[in-house]
């Protein structure tokens, strides 16, 4: 069965966002390493397919550049039934673990869960997240978007591994256990 891989980066503090959607702190050019990647390349080879909450998609189509995965079949879930399509991405509105469940068990490549944080929490409720790779940027926030909203439930986490890197950024590729 193909797994929903959650890839995302947060501060120290647990935020994929500051204030008003504020992704500054993720991207100053002291973080960046010559050739390196942070695994997003080698994630982008194994997924075919993304999900994303409304808000992330508005975020990513507002950025100043081409829309980053229309390579990919992309999916956005929403509330409001009056989203008017477009050939970058489909919209989701019903029984969004449901929809989720059958596109695992369809064929092709993994799942990319793009965030943002309602999303990742309806996911992991729904016990459908297999895998969690999670960048920790070494920076405090204080406030801003968690990233599993406040209706995340309990879930214990198997550490498979953690890698450090000279910038001060950790992975760490966690498996969740549901039992
Ligand atoms: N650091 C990172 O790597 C990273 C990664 C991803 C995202 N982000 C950031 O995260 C922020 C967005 O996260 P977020 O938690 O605020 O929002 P989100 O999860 O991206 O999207 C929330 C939206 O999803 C829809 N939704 C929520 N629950 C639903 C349900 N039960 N059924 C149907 N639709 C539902 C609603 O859309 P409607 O309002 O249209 O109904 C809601 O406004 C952005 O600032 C983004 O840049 C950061």
């Amino acid at each position: 069965m193909r797994k929903i891989i959650l890839y995302i980066a947060t501060s120290a503090d647990g935020f994929i966002a500051g204030q008003n959607g504020d992704l500054s702190w993720l991207h100053q050019p002291k973080f960046a390493l010559d050739g390196e990647d942070f695994g997003y390349g080698a994630l982008l080879e194994s997924v075919d397919t993304t999900l994303m909450g409304y808000r992330t998609y508005d975020f990513v189509r507002n950025m100043d550049m081409p829309f980053p995965y229309s390579g990919m079949k992309n999916f956005v879930i929403t509330a409001k039934r009056d989203r008017r399509p477009n050939q970058e991405v489909e919209f989701i509105t019903d029984d969004i673990p449901g929809f989720c469940q059958d596109l695992k068990q369809q064929k092709g490549l993994n799942i990319w869960l793009i965030g943002g944080g309602q999303l990742n929490s309806i996911l992991l409720n729904a016990r459908l997240i297999d895998e969690i790779i999670l960048t920790t940027i070494p920076v405090i926030l204080g406030k801003g978007i968690p990233v599993f909203d406040g209706s995340a439930e309990y879930v214990f986490l198997k550490c498979d591994h953690s890698k450090t890197y000279s910038n001060g950024f950790i992975q760490s590729v966690y498996y969740p256990k549901y039992d």
